[in-house]
């Protein structure tokens, strides 16, 4: 059987060229009484990192995903949103304290803030570049009834000088972070923290990374890996403490 995810009610299967889509999601549907549709993934492009993405069981491409006790409204081929990443989210919110200001620099539909501010009295501004997902973030904090979110639509080099220094920093842009950690750091205030995603190869030397990139004022406090990302590459999350 082939790999798939679920959000919420729409199955979403990797494209094979050697296999049977239309068998496979007769499959999924049949074993899967709460899924309803189920699309192709053809792959995740450009900036907005949207999905090229085929319904071909079901009818709608809205959903709304359940996680840690959030709802997340979706449309799945506007704006990008993995299900994988909800311990990571979970992970997060246990280090976040109260009273804090934060800054979720590629928000999408917001699942990392709408967590942390259903758990935590905090601030946080949520920016992404794709409007559909500034929309519905705006949605799923009327849906979580969560407090404290502010969405900001615009580019995260613009955004980040705009704001007033925070507590911490979430960059999950997996495949260009490492471009904007000057525009992070710049956006940060000392002893504070960043959530720093990225997608290098398995044996990468990690603990070198950021002088390789010629940051020296972060200090790696924790790494692990979140999930595989192919045969050869991980997505790594780092916990940079800022010096
Ligand atoms: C990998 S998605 C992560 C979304 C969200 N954090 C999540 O976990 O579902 C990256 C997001 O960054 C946004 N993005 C890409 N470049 C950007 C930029 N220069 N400024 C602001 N947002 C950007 C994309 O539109 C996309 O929604």
């Amino acid at each position: 059987m082939v790999s798939f995810d679920i959000v919420g009610d729409i199955a979403i299967v990797k494209y094979r060229e050697d296999g049977d889509m239309e068998k496979i999601a007769n499959e999924i549907l049949r074993r899967h009484k709460n899924v309803k549709n189920v699309a192709v993934d053809y792959g995740v492009y450009g900036e907005e990192r949207i999905r090229k993405i085929e319904l071909i069981r079901g009818k709608s491409m809205e959903t709304i995903h359940k996680e840690f006790n959030i709802r997340i409204k979706v449309d799945i081929s506007k704006v990008y949103f993995s299900p994988r990443l909800a311990t990571e989210r979970w992970r997060v919110v246990q280090r976040v304290k109260d009273g804090e200001t934060i800054y979720d620099m590629f928000t999408g539909c917001g699942p990392f803030s709408i967590m942390i501010a259903k758990y935590r009295k905090v601030k946080i501004f949520a920016g992404d570049i794709n409007k559909y997902a500034i929309l519905y973030l705006i949605e799923n904090i009327k849906l979580n009834r969560v407090k404290g979110v502010y969405p900001l639509l615009g580019d995260a080099k613009v955004i980040s000088e705009k704001i007033p220094k925070v507590d911490r920093i979430i960059m999950n842009l997996p495949h260009n972070s490492k471009d904007f950690l000057p525009y992070a750091l710049g956006a940060i205030k000392r002893g504070g923290e960043i959530h720093y995603y990225e997608i290098l190869p398995k044996d990468h030397d990690l603990t070198s990374r950021f002088e390789n990139l010629g940051i020296k004022n972060v200090e790696i406090e924790d790494v692990h890996r979140v999930h595989e990302y192919s045969p050869s590459k991980t997505l790594f999350s780092f916990l940079l403490k800022v010096i």
